[in-house]
This record gives C-alpha cells, sequence and structure tokens, in this order.
C-alpha cells in the first residue's frame, strides 16, 4: 500500500496494513540538517521562500519514510497579509495586537497572497512526491489565532483572551468570526493548490470549559467547516489539554480528532472512535527512552488504535528541539513494523 492512500484511508476509517505515521513538528529545531539552514536565514525568511520551505518539508520523508509530508509554514503566516506585524523570538511576537474594535478594522488585507509561498510549497511536494505521501496543509483554529493576536507575547494561560470573553463576550464573538474567515480562507487556498489532509490546530482550547468551549472556541470552528467547500480532503482537529473536549470536538464534524498524550487513546476510542478516526499520541519526551522503551509503547497504541474506526500513529504534541533524532526514528520504524 502506498504512503499517501495508507493515510487517506485511514483517515476515512477504511481498513489499512498498518497505521500512518508522522509527528507534528517533524521538520525543525531537532534535525541537524534543519538547523544548518536555520544559521543562515530567520524562520519566517524560510516560510517565505516556497523552494527552501519545500526542502525542509521534505527532511523527515527523506530521513524516517513518514507516511505524511507536512508542509512547513506557521499558524500565524495568513495574519501577515492582513497587517499584523509578526516575528519569532523563537515564539511569536505581534507588535501591534488586536485590542479592541478599532484594531479588528485595521485588519484589511489579503490572506491569499500571504499564504502564497506556502501555496507554491505544497504545489512543489504535491509534484515531488505523487502517491508516495500524503500532503498536509494546515491552519490554527480561530480561537487559538485569536490568543495569538491578542496579546504581543502569549501569556501562558491565555489571560487577555479569557477575561475578554467574560468583560466583552461580543467582541470576542466578532473577533472569532473574523479569525475564522481567516482560517477558512487559509485552508481553502491550500487545497486549491492540492494539499491532500488539512489539520486545523487549536493549541489553546484547553483552558475551556465544556460550555465555554462550545460557545467560543467551538462555534468559531464549526464556522470554518461551514466555509469549506463541500468536497474537500479529509480533516483533523488538534486540541492540547483537551480531553475534556473530545465528544464536542468530535460533534463538529472532523474525520479526524488528534489527541494530547493526557487523553487515554483506548478510551477515546471507546468514546469517539466510531465515528471519527484517532491521531496520537506519544509524549514527545517518551522519545527520549531506550528505542526498545520506545518500541513497546508505540505497540500499545497500535493496540489500543485498532479499537477505533481508523488510527494515524503520531505524537500528543511537537516534537520538542531536545529530542533526539534517534528518538524519532524509533518511533517511526516501530510504526512502520506495526505489530508483526
Ligand atoms: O509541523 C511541522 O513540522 C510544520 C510546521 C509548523 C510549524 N509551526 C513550524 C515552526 C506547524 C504545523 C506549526 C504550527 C504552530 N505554530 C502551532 C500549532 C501547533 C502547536 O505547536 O501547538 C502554534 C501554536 C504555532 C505558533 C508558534 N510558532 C510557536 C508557539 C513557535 C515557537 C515554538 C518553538 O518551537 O519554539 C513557533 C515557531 C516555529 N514554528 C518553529 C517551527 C519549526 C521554530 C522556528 C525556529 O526555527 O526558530
Amino acid at each position: 500500500m502506498k504512503r499517501r492512500e495508507r493515510f487517506l484511508r485511514a483517515c476515512h476509517g477504511q481498513p489499512v496494513d498498518r497505521p500512518p505515521v508522522w509527528l507534528m513538528r517533524q521538520a525543525g529545531r531537532y534535525l541537524p540538517e534543519y538547523r544548518a539552514l536555520r544559521e543562515r536565514s530567520s524562520f519566517l525568511e524560510m516560510c517565505r521562500d516556497p523552494a527552501r520551505a519545500t526542502e525542509i518539508s521534505l527532511h523527515p520523508f527523506e530521513r524516517f519514510g513518514v507516511d505524511g509530508v507536512v508542509v512547513f509554514s506557521d499558524i500565524l503566516i495568513p495574519l501577515t497579509g492582513l497587517g499584523i506585524e509578526l516575528h519569532f523570538d523563537p515564539g511569536p511576537v505581534v507588535r501591534n495586537p488586536v485590542e479592541g474594535r478599532g484594531d479588528l478594522e485595521r485588519l484589511a488585507g489579503d490572506v491569499e497572497s500571504a499564504m502564497q509561498p506556502t501555496c507554491e510549497a505544497i504545489r512543489l511536494l504535491k509534484r515531488e512526491l505523487g502517491e508516495e505521501a500524503a500532503v498536509i496543509g494546515f491552519a490554527g483554529a480561530p480561537w487559538t489565532l485569536a490568543a495569538y493576536v491578542s496579546e504581543q507575547k502569549l501569556s501562558r494561560d491565555v489571560e487577555l483572551l479569557c477575561g475578554l470573553s467574560y468583560s466583552a463576550p461580543e467582541f470576542v464573538d466578532t473577533l472569532l468570526d473574523r479569525m475564522a474567515e481567516i482560517s477558512a480562507e487559509a485552508l481553502r487556498v491550500q487545497i486549491e493548490a492540492g494539499a491532500d489532509v488539512l489539520q486545523i490546530f487549536d493549541t489553546w482550547a484547553g483552558v475551556l470549559s465544556t460550555p465555554r468551549f462550545e460557545r467560543f472556541a467551538g462555534r468559531s470552528l464549526r464556522r470554518v467547516l461551514d466555509l469549506l467547500p463541500e468536497q474537500r480532503p479529509p480533516l483533523i482537529i488538534f486540541a492540547r489539554a483537551a480531553s475534556h473536549l473530545m465528544e464536542a470536538i468530535a460533534d463538529i464534524g472532523p474525520d479526524v480528532v488528534s489527541l494530547d498524550w493526557r487523553t487515554d487513546l483506548g478510551e477515546a476510542a471507546r468514546r469517539i472512535g466510531q465515528r471519527v478516526s484517532l491521531q496520537g499520541n506519544l509524549e514527545p519526551s517518551a522519545l527520549k527512552s531506550p528505542p526498545a522503551e520506545i518500541e513497546r509503547a508505540v505497540a500499545e497504541l497500535i493496540r489500543a488504535g485498532q479499537k477505533a474506526r481508523g488510527h494515524i500513529l503520531n505524537l500528543g504534541h511537537g516534537v520538542l528541539p531536545s529530542i533526539p533524532v534517534e528518538g524519532v526514528a524509533a518511533f517511526v520504524r516501530a510504526a512502520q513494523r506495526g505489530l508483526s
């Protein structure tokens, strides 16, 4: 079975020879070939150079033979087309955050032009990979994008946006509607460029209780899905620290729910695994264990994942810069071997 087909079948809950595997942040600072390129250019410069972004996206494919290749970019790139001034240090820093209605009206411009280099990288990846791997495009969820644009440097508990959701809920509704349009537009242009699979990152949804998730983050995620074309590639939703939200996320209508490592995969399979496929969910730090231990953990995940209609092996969040390359290699190798 070709890697692209394996990936798409798992998203739809169709039988596969083994679960497909990729890792969030699989291209990045833990790889020496990335660090070598990064010495010469900033992160944003590399995102804006389609040939470079393509090369970096392919690093983990060439090294490990992962089934999915995620395009090298960032969830905040679409916002740069709307006058948000952004740099990375190493996390995002916004010079002109959106603090009220006036700032929101200033957010004019063009997502498509900001996404142009990423879309060109997707076209180049498709040309390079053909059936050999699924090309994954992505966007930030409205709540997570709103969290980043509302503060210069996002506080640990998303203090500003959470506060606004109590003191000025109508403003937050308007902000989330705008972010939903941006998120949907970013996904739409990646579909047009040929992305095989889409992932929405709701990194900060987990700070919300279930009713407040439904009221804010969930409602705006639904809006994103409504704005996408009817014929769209399979869609994965990832939310961090969101075990309490798994049913609410499955209800929104993705094909796959991506779980962070605090959620028990077997239990998630029992609760939502008949209507959606699952992705995940090894703790990133577990890749610091000896290879035999990683193999054991992967076998356990494969067994738990078999209780769902489909399972894509991944971590429960992104690869950390301090993860040894050998740990990632052992993870992918164990996945490729399956249970045999
Ligand atoms: O997964 C991949 O390999 C594809 C590329 C990708 C990046 N960011 C590259 C990146 C993807 C899918 C993202 C998504 C992203 N960006 C998210 C959602 C996923 C998550 O981690 O929860 C978020 C919240 C962002 C915002 C962002 N960008 C942060 C918080 C940081 C700093 C974090 C860190 O690792 O230090 C970035 C910078 C960033 N994005 C880097 C990379 C490779 C590091 C840039 C560098 O080389 O300095």
